[in-house]
């Protein structure tokens, strides 16, 4: 290589590192936002210090006019956005998050060292609410039939559910999970339902637990499910039959002293008419039929 041609790769070189003032590059990663919370869009810059945004502009992709725009401390467009620290850098702020600006943005900021644009995408969830847990039937019998129900309400994307019982065995593999979609419009969500079914349940396995977790996997909730036990049915034949017998014995026993009564009532008034024969002409004549075995 001769020198004149060394010269000139290195004046090239010192060339493209002075206009290193346009080298710098601004980054948004992409962004997760929660439906009706505040999402920052974290953006900055890179490669340089000591720079000052003079005006940012954020359009939908396919849309001509800015969604937002910020020149100076003068913000226009949709109110629910801003810059959230322009001292700081680039970042942005949604207020408010709706499903609706979930999308494709291009974000150009204009500082005083240049101009950049960039492409970024914003992605909306949603919380899952507390699960709430009920069994079919209500009350379950030791070693009856029973399903075990989680549901969970208002989350997006779709979640999963997760069974446990009261030692720690995972009986996730044994539910069946119903997903059911909700858009009307403004909100998106996806209802989760589990279902765990048992043949012959041991009422000793309880309380369940079951776990919602999000799309990513992470736990977002959990509760407890305490089965109820129906009243033992032995115990209620025994005890049904228990008032049945006290009852015919109050009756037996009730017969026997009305009758024993009768019987003394009988003898006392026939002891009374042996000593006074004429005082009741009926008790002596029946007495006069000789039927009396005292006769
Ligand atoms: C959970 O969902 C199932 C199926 O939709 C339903 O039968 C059950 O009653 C629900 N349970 C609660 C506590 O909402
Ligand atoms: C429980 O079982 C389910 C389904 O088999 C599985 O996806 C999950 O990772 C298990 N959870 C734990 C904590 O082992
Ligand atoms: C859509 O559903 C959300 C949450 O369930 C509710 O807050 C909102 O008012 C609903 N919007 C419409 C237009 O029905």
């Amino acid at each position: 290589m001769s020198s004149v041609k060394i010269m000139c790769v290195v004046s090239l070189f010192i060339l493209a590192v002075r206009s290193g003032k346009d080298l710098w590059k601004l980054e948004c990663p992409p962004t997760v936002g929660i439906f009706a919370e505040t999402t920052v869009i974290r953006c900055y810059f890179k490669d340089i210090k000591d720079i000052e945004i003079v005006a940012v502009y954020l359009t939908k992709v396919g849309e001509d006019e800015p969604l937002f725009s910020q020149e100076e401390s003068k913000r226009s467009g949709d109110q629910r956005f801003s810059l959230e620290n322009s001292a700081k850098g680039p970042s942005l702020k949604i207020s408010k998050t709706m499903f609706s600006d979930e999308g494709e943005y291009l974000y150009h900021v204009i500082t005083d060292s240049g101009f950049k644009g960039i492409k970024l995408s914003i992605s909306v969830t949603a919380k899952y609410k507390d699960p709430v847990t009920s069994t079919w039937p209500e009350m379950v019998m030791d070693r009856g039939p029973v399903s075990l129900y989680c549901n969970a309400t208002d989350g997006f994307p779709a979640g999963t559910i997760n069974w446990f019982d009261q030692s720690g065995n995972n009986w996730t593999s044994n539910s069946v999970l119903t997903k059911d979609p909700k858009d009307n419009g403004s909100a998106k969500s996806v209802a989760l339902s589990s279902k765990l079914t048992f043949k012959s349940i041991f009422l000793e396995w309880g309380p369940f637990r079951c776990i919602v977790y999000n799309s990513k996997y992470v736990k977002v909730g959990e509760n407890y499910l305490n089965i109820t036990p129906v009243i033992n049915e032995k115990n209620m034949v025994s005890s049904a039959s228990n008032t049945k017998s006290i009852v015919a014995g109050v009756i037996v026993i009730g017969s026997l002293t009305v009758g024993l009564l009768f019987a003394l009532l009988f003898f006392r008034k026939r002891n009374h008419t042996h000593r006074r024969p004429s005082a009741n002409p009926i008790l002596s004549y029946e007495q006069g039929n000789g039927d009396d075995p005292e006769k």
